[in-house]
């Protein structure tokens, strides 16, 4: 691509048709977000240990009420929250398709002397298991699937989990997403950042589309030394709790628990909304 690509690009983005989200799964992508992963100055990629320590305590607590369980961590990035839940007596399992934070999240395991065990494997067609008392889905990721990719995450939850398990999963609420879909274009400069170790210009424009309540967000990296275009996307499949209650209800869950983000976390920000759901 060149720069008469992005002149000449199509006025409005439809979600999902100019690509499914960032290239986690891309290793050299992948290395350069574990170092925002690992950050401790934002909480871009994953939240800050803080943070993290915070929301384990209250799944330990709250949810699993300090019972010895049997965990499922879909997309767990580096593994923060197994590692925790695992130090706190959880036997636990996380998936992933970053390379690079599947790796980072086996090295862990082993300097913890811990037995969790980690699949570098995309959410979709992974074989989830059987038996957990929890099964988690953190930090928004949800919401960068196509309804029919969210159906099969649902439902294979569903069966993995045992009679009285239970799924959490942390959306972006819906309000967060329209706002998002809303946003001005902007751009920036970076001589080495997430989206290559060279120089570039970073430009972004994001677009609601109302009928498929959906936001998407279209990128350009521009390596400034060669004026190589680079184009990618992301899309947010927003949703209000009544959508959730009958898309969790077709996929066998009977009962649905919601939080307007995480309880005692002190967040009133209104951006995340926690999903506790049973068969
Ligand atoms: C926002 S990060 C959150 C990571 C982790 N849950 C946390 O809070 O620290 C989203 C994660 O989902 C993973 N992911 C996204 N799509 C995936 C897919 N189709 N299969 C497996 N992992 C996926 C990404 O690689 C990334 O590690």
């Amino acid at each position: 691509m060149n720069l008469s690509d992005i002149v000449n690009r199509s006025e409005k983005a439809i979600p999902w048709s100019e690509g499914e989200k960032i290239p986690w799964d891309e290793p050299a992508f992948s290395q350069r977000m574990l170092r925002e992963h690992l950050s401790q100055d934002h909480d871009a990629a994953s939240r800050r240990f803080e943070i993290i320590d915070q929301h384990v305590n209250w799944i330990h607590y709250e949810l699993l009420k300090e019972q010895p369980s049997k965990v499922l961590d879909l997309g767990c990035g580096p593994g923060f929250y197994v590692s925790r839940l695992s130090a706190l007596g959880h036997a636990c399992t996380g998936v992933d398709f970053s390379p690079a934070s599947i790796e980072y999240a086996k090295k862990q395991n082993e300097s913890e002397q811990a037995s969790n065990t980690f699949f570098h494997h995309d959410l979709r067609t992974f074989e989830f298991g059987s038996d957990y008392d929890l099964i988690m889905l953190i930090y928004g990721e949800f919401n960068t699937f196509r309804k029919p990719d969210a159906r099969i995450i649902l439902t294979k939850a569903n069966e993995a989990l045992k009679a009285d398990g239970r799924l959490l999963i942390e959306l972006n609420s819906y309000s967060c997403l329209h706002a998002f879909g809303l946003a001005a274009s902007s751009w920036h400069t970076s001589q080495s950042g997430l989206f290559s170790d060279q120089p570039y210009l970073f430009m972004e424009e994001s677009f609601w589309n109302e009928e498929m309540q959906a936001a998407t967000r279209r990128m350009f990296v521009i390596d400034t030394a060669s004026g190589e275009v680079q184009q990618m996307a992301d899309n947010h499949q927003a949703y209000k709790e009544e959508d959730l209650r009958i898309m969790a209800g077709e996929c066998g869950f009977s009962k649905l628990q919601f939080y307007a983000n995480w309880p005692g976390h002190g967040d009133e920000s209104g951006d995340y909304l926690l999903m506790v759901c049973e068969k």
